[in-house]
């Protein structure tokens, strides 16, 4: 029997086959990949900063090195053209177009971004640009960074320049990528660069990204973009009861949990940019954790500009109930009486819990409140402690893991969402920012000691799964 959905999904026994036009693909970030930190004028991130300073990423790893991306791409490039790739989405470095974030454009780092575009476009990739994957310049930072207003203009700057060097030839465009991370793990539990803690500092820069969101988006427009996306780190918050059971019904407490993580989480993000307003929730919480001085007049219709798709990073859905006498979790500021729950399931080397139909349910929640705009998986994927044995990776936990993420994106087609594409986190083994290199999310190995590649069977089963446009039936 084949069942057709409305967005041209169909399931015959257990196989899933995805639409016509459905974007397959993979992601990666340029302080993860890259290397290379000293070339052609870069000057330092806060990530070079941060990964420097003793005790902040594990093993003391640092991007000095990662991948050496910067000097191997054309043999990446002909790896994701191997793989049968339609898209490639990486992160264009800041520190190497504006080295001190202020000053004139380098155009020797922008020539590195030409030359992998050149070289995606002649192998029939088409390239999908982001232009914030968290390396904001250290100048940038020493002036304040993104608690400071003046950081988002400095990114709509930045964001016109790289347009002016590449839009002739890149037309999917992304402005940010997680800036929920970028701001309370950067500026509020300080896990990640800066590494600041400081809930007020860091809900000024969540609304300081959405301005610079709101900036860059209006110059990538006047430059003629024709798909602009921003990217959030995204899941359904659900109570532990819920993980097994979807319909199962919160009490009112944990319904009040559920929403204020939500709207931390979502609606600020997808309100403000798609809606032009914040949550009252929200600013209830902004009141209390340093003001509302910060948000001015007209910077919310700034905010709001049309944009074609959200991209979402899904790995685990959020777990949390109501929890009388907690106090507010540094990441989460506002989040008193809440309690972050872990779920029983199994977990990846990250401890991430494996729940895919999280992600069907996220999708399908998004395409009901949010119907103005596309869908893309910009990130999902899993670590697991990979071991090479006679030249080969037999990552069975990571296949099982994209599997099971796929035919939840395709349920959630099945079901109306509009969703565009799938991009697998990552294409390499990279630098897993706070965890370093012991973390691998690449479904192609990479050992860091010769730069040698190696196609995990993660990446030969992906091969396939482009080549059918689909899964097969089990
Ligand atoms: C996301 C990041 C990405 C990667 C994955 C595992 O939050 O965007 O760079 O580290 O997590």
């Amino acid at each position: 029997m084949t069942i057709v959905g409305i967005r041209g999904a169909s399931i015959t026994e257990g196989r899933a086959d995805f639409p016509t036009g459905f974007v397959w693909g993979a992601a990666t970030a340029s302080y993860q990949i890259e290397g290379a930190v000293k070339e052609d004028g870069r000057q330092p991130s806060i990530w070079d900063t941060f990964a420097g300073t003793p005790g902040k990423v594990a093993g003391g790893d640092t991007g000095d090195v990662a991948c050496e991306h910067y000097f191997h791409y054309a043999d990446d490039v002909r790896l994701m053209s191997d793989l049968g790739l339609h898209a490639y989405r990486f992160s264009v470095a800041w520190p190497r177009v504006r080295p001190d974030g202020t000053g004139p454009v380098n155009p020797r780092g922008l020539d590195f971004y030409s030359r992998l575009v050149d070289k995606l476009l002649e192998a029939g990739i088409t390239p999908y640009a982001t232009l914030y994957h968290w390396d904001l310049p250290q100048s940038l930072e020493d002036a304040g960074g993104w608690p400071e207003r003046d950081t988002a203009h400095r990114f709509a700057d930045y964001a016109r320049a790289v347009h002016e060097r590449l839009g002739d030839r890149v037309q999917h465009w992304t402005t940010l990528n997680e800036p929920w991370v970028s701001a309370f793990l950067g500026y509020g539990n300080g896990v990640h660069a800066p590494g600041r803690k400081d809930p007020a500092a860091a809900l000024r820069a969540a609304h300081h990204l959405l301005l610079g969101h709101g900036l860059a988006t209006q110059a990538l427009r006047a430059g003629g973009a024709e798909e602009i996306t921003l990217v959030l780190n995204l899941a359904p918050v659900i109570t532990p009861a819920q993980v097994g059971d979807p319909a199962a019904e919160p009490s009112p407490a944990d319904a009040e949990a559920v929403n204020r993580i939500d709207t931390l989480l979502t609606r600020q993000f997808l309100d403000a940019a798609l809606r032009g307003r914040y949550p009252a929730e929200l600013l209830e919480i902004v009141e209390r954790n340093g003001g509302l001085a910060h948000i001015r007049d007209g910077d919310l219709t700034t905010v709001n500009q049309p944009i074609e798709t959200v991209g979402i990073n899904y790995y685990n859905p959020c777990v949390v109930e109501s929890g009388p006498g907690e106090a507010a979790d540094a990441a989460w500021p506002g989040s008193e009486d809440v309690r972050f729950c872990a779920v029983d399931a199994p977990v990846t080397a990250m401890g991430w819990p494996i729940v895919p139909n999280g992600l069907s349910r996220l999708l399908v929640r998004l395409a009901d409140d949010y119907p103005e705009v596309g869908l893309i998986v910009t990130e999902n994927g899993a670590a697991f402690d990979d071991v090479v044995e006679d030249g080969r990776v037999h990552d069975t936990g990571r296949t099982g893991y994209l599997d099971g993420h796929l035919r939840a994106v395709h349920a959630a087609l099945a079901a109306g969402a509009d969703v565009r594409g799938y991009l697998v986190w990552s294409l390499l083994d990279n630098f897993e920012w706070a965890e370093g290199y012991r973390r691998r999310f690449g479904i192609v190995h990479v050992d860091f000691a010769t730069q040698r590649r190696l196609l995990k069977d993660s990446a030969l089963w992906y091969r396939e799964v482009i080549k059918r446009n689909g899964l097969r039936g089990n």
